[in-house]
């Protein structure tokens, strides 16, 4: 297996820059990209801020915290990731945007480096035809927020190896995660199930089962769930749900993926959800 020490990061939305503070309190070195400045100052501002939370509420020491910010730097050019044992894609969920980062990473980084998609839902063997690495190419699915939710869906694409996703796996366990291998199929194992459910949701809300605040206390309390559908979306990003349904859709070829046309509405009017402070609620 490869000896990982240096992760680099491709994106600081809200997935890249929670997987780049767990693996720096791991005990990593990171370098997060993205081409956007304005998007890497935020990300790094909210993961001090997050990190000095944790200090107030007494979870971790001072010295862990400033080891833990030291450990991550951020660049926008992505030719400082090339020496990087790993890089982990955390951008827009888009398929030609995946596939134009990963052939400048294939590119960029170096040979044996091994190259993973926090990928929802894209084809993990698709992302990895468009590389010279294939057998280094890998899903590593992280759940939002990074920092607290256990799981990380681990993806093998038809040519990756078993030291790939073995390596990935011992990465997500000294991150303190559970790693689950799913096969590569739209949606793994998380998304065809939980996005139907939040894609169901509105159609119980487009019908007029319930208003939202009644669909989603009806799955808080009825189910235990700790947020309501329509409010998981909005966390989650109504866009990236809907990006979920028509990979499943299309990649299902089942009409019971057939995307909500509400969600279709919500996103058409850039109700995003809570990123945008917009979305079945207002934030
Ligand atoms: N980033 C980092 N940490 C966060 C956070 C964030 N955005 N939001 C909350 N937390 C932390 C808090 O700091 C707190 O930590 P401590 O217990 O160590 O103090 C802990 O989470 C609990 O937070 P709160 O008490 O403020 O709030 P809560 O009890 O209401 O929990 C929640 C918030 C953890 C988000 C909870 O509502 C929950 O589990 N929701 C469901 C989340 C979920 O389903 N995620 C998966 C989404 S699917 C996905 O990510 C995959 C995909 O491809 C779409």
């Amino acid at each position: 297996m490869s000896d990982i020490k240096l992760i680099g990061i491709v994106g600081a939305g809200q997935m890249g820059r929670g997987i780049a503070q767990v693996a720096a309190a791991s005990g990593y070195q990171v370098v997060m990209f993205d081409v956007n400045e304005d998007g890497l100052n935020f990300a790094r501002d909210f993961i001090n801020k997050q990190l000095d939370r944790g200090v107030v509420k007494g979870k971790w020491e001072q010295g862990f915290v400033d080891s833990t910010r030291s450990a991550i730097s951020q660049t926008t050019d992505m030719a400082d990731l090339k020496d990087c044992d790993l890089v982990i894609e955390a951008a827009t969920e888009n398929k030609a945007l995946k596939f134009k980062i990963f052939k400048q990473l294939d590119e960029t980084i170096n040979a044996n480096a091994i190259l993973a998609s926090n990928t929802s839902s894209i084809s993990i063997t698709e992302i990895a035809a468009v590389t010279n690495r294939p057998g280094l190419v890998v899903g590593m699915h992280f759940m939002n927020p990074v920092p607290v939710m256990k799981l990380v869906e681990t993806i093998t694409g038809l040519e990756t190896s078993s030291e790939t996703i073995e390596s990935v796996e011992a990465v997500a366990e000294k991150m303190g995660k559970t790693a689950v291998r799913a096969d590569d199929v739209p949606g793994f194992a998380v998304n065809r199930i939980l996005v139907p459910m939040i894609n169901e949701a509105f159609y119980a809300l487009y019908e007029g089962v319930s208003d939202a605040r009644g669909i989603d206390n009806a799955m808080k309390l009825g189910c235990n769930h700790p947020m309501g559908p329509l409010e998981l979306g909005d966390f989650i990003g109504l866009d990236t749900c809907l990006a979920i349904m028509e990979v499943l859709y299309e990649g299902l070829g089942d009409t019971k993926y057939r995307p909500c046309p509400l969600l279709k509405k919500y996103v058409a009017a850039g109700r995003y959800g809570v990123k945008v402070k917009k979305g079945v609620y207002e934030y």
